[in-house]
């Protein structure tokens, strides 16, 4: 298998959609050569290609979408959220877990029923990453700012209160986010103990929603996705919660928790031996999709 990439950074300040989307453009050719180059393939040997259709900012979606046209070969539409999903079940071999998604956009506690991944709670405005984001950028680190908090806040334990905020099985972070800037503005705090109760508020926000859907569902796993997973305090304080309930907690290596472009091909590949058949023109893009909108039958 090979599964490249080139991420969009900035030194500081956050993600300009147009000038990502540029970024994708400059370096699709590059890496589907380097791509050919290390499988051994021609393109000619590929039967269809898998992309991601939705969510996201439209800008990238279309810099996707316009590839596939150029490559004018057959093409399967993937969610990106529910790649996210898949691959961590086909890499950790996890069989039916609650699912703990967290990016940058998204933050969704998910199980599969009935046909469908279904949203049991999720985030009420925005991503945890995105929170994260902006509280870095707030205080000058750039993006993506979640693993700089990540590691301010390995050097601190002293615990500041934040507002938690759980709203039945939903969650929300602005009013935190508000808080935070308060308090760093008032220069009395330390920024590695405000990172540190950033962390420990807001994750603990997101593992009391998870267990709470464990409970409901009767599941015994729990299954982390998306970027925000790659903090290593989210990890340990998974474990910890499964632990407790003799539940099973499964987590990939963070090159299958970032975007990634393996997730969509393999989902593709799913999708593709349950009867999916590749379209051949009009590849779309769906920057709203939702998770349940989306019919699973290839599980
Ligand atoms: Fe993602």
């Amino acid at each position: 298998m090979c599964n490249l990439k080139k991420s969009f950074t900035t030194e500081s300040g956050g993600i300009i959609p147009i000038q990502a989307a540029k970024h994708h453009e400059k370096h699709r050719d590059e890496l589907l050569k380097e791509a050919l180059k290390q499988t051994n393939l021609k393109l000619n040997d590929i039967d269809f290609i898998a992309y991601s259709a939705g969510p996201g900012l439209g800008p990238c979606l279309r810099a996707g979408k316009e590839f596939v046209e150029q490559l004018k070969l057959p093409f399967i539409e993937v969610n990106h959220c529910i790649a996210h999903l898949e691959v961590t079940k086909i890499v950790t071999k996890a069989k039916d877990p609650v699912l703990l998604y967290t990016s940058g956009a998204n933050t969704q506690i998910i199980a599969y029923d009935g046909g469908k991944y279904r949203i049991f709670g999720e985030t009420l405005d925005q991503g945890v990453g995105n929170f994260l984001d902006s509280f870095a950028r707030y205080i000058g680190l750039g993006f993506p700012g979640g693993p700089k908090i990540g590691k301010l806040a390995e050097s601190s334990n002293n615990y500041i209160e934040l507002p938690y905020s759980v709203k039945g099985m939903d969650i929300s972070f602005t009013g935190m986010l508000t808080k935070l800037k308060q308090l760093y503005d008032s220069k009395k705090y330390k920024t590695e103990d405000l990172a540190y109760s950033l962390q420990e508020t807001s994750f603990a926000m997101l593992l009391e929603v998870a267990e709470r859907a464990m409970a409901h569902c009767n599941k015994k796993e729990l299954a982390l996705g998306g970027g925000v997973a790659c903090n290593s305090r989210l990890k340990e304080m998974a474990k910890i919660m499964t632990k407790e309930r003799n539940a099973k907690c499964f987590i990939p290596e963070n090159e299958f928790l970032v975007d990634n472009a393996a997730m969509i091909a393999l989902t593709g590949y799913l999708m593709y031996k349950k009867g999916t058949k590749p379209k051949k023109s009009n590849p779309k893009i769906y920057p709203y999709q939702r998770t349940d909108q989306v019919k699973v039958d290839w599980d």
